[in-house]
C-alpha cells in the first residue's frame, strides 16, 4: 500500500516526483502529496483524490531539487487532505512520507501528547514524524540518528523518507517490511517503492534491506544497519524497459496485460524446457532437489489471485507428481499455529513479492525449518530475497490492480514444477511428459487464438449482463479454481457480487439463487468430467437460469442448452487454466468498462498489500 517517490539532484524534482507518483498510483490512489524545500522551509502540497488532482494544485513555476512524494491507500484515517502524506512535525522541522503501519502508534501518541505535542490528522504517520522531531530535539542528534533512535520505539512495518527544514541537501530513508529502492543517477539520486518512477533516468538500483537506514544527497549515499554498521551497497542493473510500464496503445493497463499473456507465457517458459533430454531446467528446483526428494508434502501460502494460482498448482502437482499439497491463505496460516515439518517445502506465490501476510507466513515457516520457495514476478522484491530458492515468473510489470498475466504465468511455473517433481519421483511416463511439454511450448498460440476469436463475442455478452447484481461461476477439477478466479475478477473490478463454486456443490446451496435473472458461467472444457458438468448445466436451465458456457471447439451438448457459448481451443487438461481464464478476464473487463468503473484502479483496492 502506498507509493513513495523522491528526487535529490540538480533538476527540478517536482515534475519528476509527480510523474513517478502516477506510475505508483497502482499502489494506492486515494490521496497524494509532495514536500520540497523553499527558502529554508518545508513546503507541502497534498490533496485527496488522484495524483492529477494534486498536480492541478502545483504551480508550473514551483521548483525543488530535493523533493519527496506519496500516493496513499488509507489504513489509519479516511482519505482526506489532512490525512494525506507528507506529514509535517508540530514545529514544522521535519516531514515524512511513509508506507506501512505503525502498530503501537497509540501509545507513542499518548506519550507525545503528554509532552505537549498536538496532532492534526488521524494517521500513525504523523505520530512517527513527531516522534522523530522530539527525539532530535531531546537528544540533539543528527536527522539520521534521530530516525534511528525513534525507530527503536516503533513496532510495525515501514519504509520512510524524511526531510528536515535545517538540511536542504539530504534525505533520510529507513526500511522494515515495506519496499524502498534507490536509483543511482549522475549527480542525483531517486527513491521509490519500486523502480518504475526512475526507470526513465537510471537503471542502477540499490534495494534497501530491512532494518537499514540511509542518508542520500545528490552525490553521496551511506547505508547503515540499525545497529550502526556501515553497509557497502550492492548496485543492481535493472533489466525492465520503459515500454513495459506504458499502456502501448491499449485503453487500460488491464486490457494490455490480458493481451500480453501469450508473450508472458513464452517469456516465463523460455529456456526452462529442454525437449530433447526431457529436462525441466529451474535453478531454484535444482538447487533444492535433495529437499524435494525428501519432502513428504508441499505447503503453498499466498493471498488473493496468487492463492488461486496455488490451488491450481495443488491440482497439477498432486495430479502429475503424486506429492501431497496443501494450499493456505497466508493470513490464516500465520495465526493458527500450523504444523510445519522440517522437510516441508513452503512455496509462496506472489506477483509483487511484497504481500505482508505472505511474507509473515514465510518467516514463520523459516523459523520452523522448512525450505522456502518463492514464485514471484518482481525481481528484487522482499519475498524473492527472503526465500531460499525460487523461480521468477517473467510476466513483466503488472500495473492494473487486478492480476491477470501474473496469474497465468504462475500457473505455467506450477506446471514446470509439477513436471520436475513428477520426473524426480518417477511418476510420469516419457509420453505424458512429451505430450504436456509439447502442448506447453505451443500454448501461447492457443492463448492468442482465444484472445483474437473470443473478444467480440464476450464483449456482446458482457453488454447484456452489465447490470446483473450477482453471478455464479462453476467448474470442476482444474476448472474450479478458474471459476474462483473468474468470480474474483468480476467482483473486484465491476463491484458485482460473484461466487465461484465447484459445480457439484451447487446443489448443496447456491442452486437456491438461480432464477431467470441470475447468470451462471460454467467452465466445461474438460473431457474428464464433462458428463457431470453437463448435468449441472441442465439443473441450471431447468430453473430458468441464464447460462454462459465456456466449452471446447466442436462441443455439441452443453452448447445446445446454453444461452451463450464461448468456444476455446482444446488443450491438455493440465494446461486448461491457461486458456479458460482468458474469456473470464475479458468478461469481467468488459462488464466493468460498460459500468463505467475504473478498471485499472478499482475502489478500495491496491496492487501491493504491504499491511496485514
Ligand atoms: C486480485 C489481486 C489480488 C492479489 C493479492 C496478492 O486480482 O490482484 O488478490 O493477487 O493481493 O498479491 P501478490 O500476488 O502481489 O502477493
Amino acid at each position: 500500500m502506498c507509493g513513495i517517490v523522491g528526487y535529490i539532484g540538480e533538476k527540478n524534482g517536482i515534475p519528476i516526483v509527480i510523474e513517478g507518483l502516477k506510475r505508483l498510483e497502482y499502489r494506492g490512489y486515494d490521496s497524494s502529496g509532495i514536500c520540497y524545500h523553499k527558502s529554508g522551509t518545508l513546503r507541502i502540497k497534498k490533496k485527496k483524490g488522484k495524483v492529477s488532482d494534486l498536480e492541478a494544485l502545483i504551480s508550473k513555476n514551483s521548483f525543488g531539487n530535493i523533493v519527496m512524494g506519496h500516493t496513499r491507500w488509507a489504513t489509519h484515517g479516511k482519505p482526506s487532505d489532512k490525512n494525506a502524506h507528507p506529514h509535517i512535525s508540530m514545529n514544522k522541522k521535519i516531514s515524512i512520507v511513509h508506507n506501512g503501519i505503525i502498530e503501537n502508534y497509540d501509545s507513542i501518541k499518548e506519550g507525545l501528547i503528554q509532552r505537549g505535542y498536538k496532532f492534526k490528522s488521524e494517521t500513525d504517520t504523523e505520530v512517527l514524524v513527531n516522534l522523530i522531531e522530539y527525539v532530535q530535539i531531546d537528544l540533539k542528534v543528527s536527522l539520521i540518528e534521530a530516525v534511528q533512535q525513534a525507530l527503536t520505539q516503533v513496532i510495525g512495518a515501514y519504509s520512510i523518507a524524511v526531510m528536515s527544514s535545517n538540511d536542504s541537501s539530504n534525505l533520510v530513508l529507513a526500511k522494515k517490511g515495506s519496499p524502498l529502492v534507490i536509483g543511482v543517477g549522475q549527480e542525483e539520486h531517486y527513491i521509490a517503492s519500486d523502480p518504475s518512477p526512475f526507470l526513465k533516468y537510471t537503471k542502477k538500483a540499490i534495494y534497501l534491506d530491512d532494518d537499514e537506514v540511509a542518508e542520500i544527497s545528490k552525490n553521496k549515499l551511506s547505508i547503515l544497519t540499525f545497529d550502526k554498521k556501515i553497509k557497502s551497497p550492492t548496485i543492481n542493473k535493472l533489466t525492465m524497459e520503459l515500454e513495459e510500464i506504458e499502456k502501448g496503445g491499449f485503453e487500460t493497463f488491464m486490457l494490455k496485460e490480458i493481451y500480453e499473456q501469450p508473450k508472458s507465457i513464452v517469456d516465463t517458459l523460455r529456456g526452462r524446457i529442454i525437449k530433447k533430454s526431457q529436462i525441466i531446467k529451474l535453478r531454484g528446483f535444482n538447487e533444492s532437489v535433495d529437499t524435494f526428494k525428501r519432502a513428504k508434502r508441499i505447503v503453498i501460502v499466498a493471498c488473493g489471485t496468487s492463492w488461486i494460482a496455488g490451488l491450481v498448482a495443488e491440482y497439477i502437482i498432486e495430479g502429475l507428481a503424486k506429492l501431497p499439497v496443501e494450499v493456505e491463505y497466508a493470513s490464516e496460516f500465520r495465526y493458527r499455529n500450523p504444523i510445519i515439518y522440517k522437510n516441508d517445502i513452503v512455496i509462496a506465490f506472489s506477483q509483487s513479492g511484497e504481500t505482508a501476510d505472505t511474507i509473515s507466513a514465510l518467516k514463520l515457516a523459516k523459523e520452523n525449518g522448512a525450505l522456502l520457495y518463492g514464485i514471484c514476478n518482481v525481481v528484487g522484491s522482499s519475498i524473492s530475497r527472503l526465500v531460499n530458492v525460487g523461480t521468477f515468473t517473467h510476466a513483466g510489470p503488472e500495473i492494473g490492480v487486478a492480476s491477470t498475466k501474473a496469474f497465468t504465468a504462475q500457473v505455467s511455473v506450477s506446471i514446470l514444477i509439477a513436471l520436475a517433481i513428477a520426473k524426480l519421483r518417477k511418476q510420469i511416463s516419457k509420453n505424458d511428459f512429451k505430450e504436456i511439454t509439447d502442448a506447453l511450448l505451443s500454448i501461447h498460440e492457443k492463448m492468442q487464438y482465444t484472445l483474437s476469436n473470443c473478444n467480440n463475442k464476450i464483449k456482446q455478452i458482457a453488454r447484456k449482463y452489465k447490470n446483473s447484481r450477482n453471478a455464479l461461476y462453476l467448474g470442476r477439477g482444474l476448472s474450479f479454481p478458474v471459476a474462483l478466479e473468474g468470480a474474483l475478477k468480476l467482483k473486484e473490478i465491476s463491484y458485482i457480487h460473484a461466487e465461484g463454486y465447484p459445480a457439484a456443490e451447487m446443489k448443496h446451496g447456491p442452486i437456491a439463487l438461480i432464477d431467470e435473472n441470475m447468470p451462471t458461467i460454467i467452465i466445461a472444457t474438460n473431457k474428464r468430467n464433462y458428463e457431470k458438468i453437463f448435468s449441472n448445466a441442465q439443473e441450471i436451465k431447468a430453473r430458468n437460469g441464464k447460462l454462459i458456457a465456456i466449452v471446447s471447439q466442436g462441443d455439441n451438448q452443453i452448447s445446445k442448452i446454453a444461452d451463450h457459448v464461448i468456444e476455446v481451443p482444446k488443450t491438455n487438461y493440465y494446461l486448461s487454466p491457461l486458456i479458460n481464464t482468458i474469456p473470464l478476464q475479458l468478461f469481467s473487463y468488459y462488464i466493468a468498462s460498460f459500468r463505467g468503473c475504473n478498471v485499472d484502479q478499482p475502489r478500495n483496492l491496491a496492487k501491493s498489500v504491504t499491511v496485514e
